[in-house]
């Protein structure tokens, strides 16, 4: 069995990037279940019910969020319903949405965590590794395939929380920086672990954003507002986790990654 992960969709470039190639992804891959991180989908700022649904509907299972999930206000319209999103599980308990979900395909059920992470990351959030003991304890009561997206800024933080889940759950995998990581790799005890899948969107620009402004408030320093350049060359980076269904232990994690110095092979 295997899930297909896309990282951060920044934007109408990142949307185009996963109109195109999730089909072809799927095609290819054959994956049971599909999950988009998308906190930067709307206009590089949070998500709308358009475009959540719209994800849903090209064959995402679940989305998932991160620090820019609750940008864009149309959230507060639709999150109580969105049964497959999720948002940071240690955001405060007072916060609409959840941080767990359950999907199924086929026979399987997958619960997929959404967590962010507390180092260099502005929020003052509850402990990501303490919210998420009890989230894997609730989980197992129902399945043993559960995806974590750990949204968080360092490294370190992330790969602690990949050993602290080890044998707990089917794959750690990391976002929110927007740059690959080539580390992935099956820890010891069987889960799939990637400190940051990568970004889905703008391939020359930073991070998702145009140059020239992130460039100006670096040299700067002065506030600047930074947008998603509207044309241009776009990438899709994302993992795809195999596992054995009935274990829940991960077997692989390949990393994914569309460009044009990554061509895509069908
Ligand atoms: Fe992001």
């Amino acid at each position: 069995m295997k899930i297909l992960f896309i990282g951060d969709v920044v934007g109408s470039p990142g949307r185009d990037m996963v109109t195109e190639y999730l089909p072809k992804l799927k095609q290819k891959y054959k994956p049971t279940m599909t999950i988009i991180n998308g906190e930067n989908a709307a206009a590089g700022r949070g998500i709308t019910e358009k475009i959540y649904k719209g994800f849903l509907e090209l064959g995402a299972n679940a989305v998932t969020l991160g620090n820019h999930g609750f940008d864009n206000r149309d959230i507060f319209e639709f999150i109580e319903d969105a049964k497959y999103l999720a948002r940071p599980a240690n955001f405060p308990e007072a916060t609409p949405g959840q941080g767990i979900v359950y999907v199924k395909s086929n026979q399987y059920l997958l619960a997929v965590i959404n967590l962010q992470g507390r180092t260099f990351m502005g929020q003052d959030l509850r402990d990501p590794f303490d919210v998420v003991n009890d989230l894997v304890f609730e989980a197992r009561e129902k399945t043993s395939l559960i995806f974590v997206d750990f949204h968080a800024e360092t490294t370190s933080e992330k790969q602690a929380m990949g050993w602290h889940l080890d044998g707990r759950v089917t794959a750690v995998v990391g976002t929110h920086t927007h740059v690959q990581t080539a580390d992935n790799r099956v820890l010891p005890e069987g889960t799939a672990y990637l400190t940051d899948a990568g970004m889905t969107g703008p391939y020359d620009a930073i991070l998702g954003m145009e140059r020239e402004a992130v460039l100006r408030r670096f040299k700067t320093q002065l506030p600047t507002r930074f947008e998603v350049p509207k044309s241009g060359r776009t990438v899709l980076s994302g993992c795809l986790i195999t596992l054995n269904p009935d274990t829940g232990a991960a077997t692989h994690i390949d990393r994914i990654l569309i460009n044009d110095d990554h061509p895509f092979y069908e």
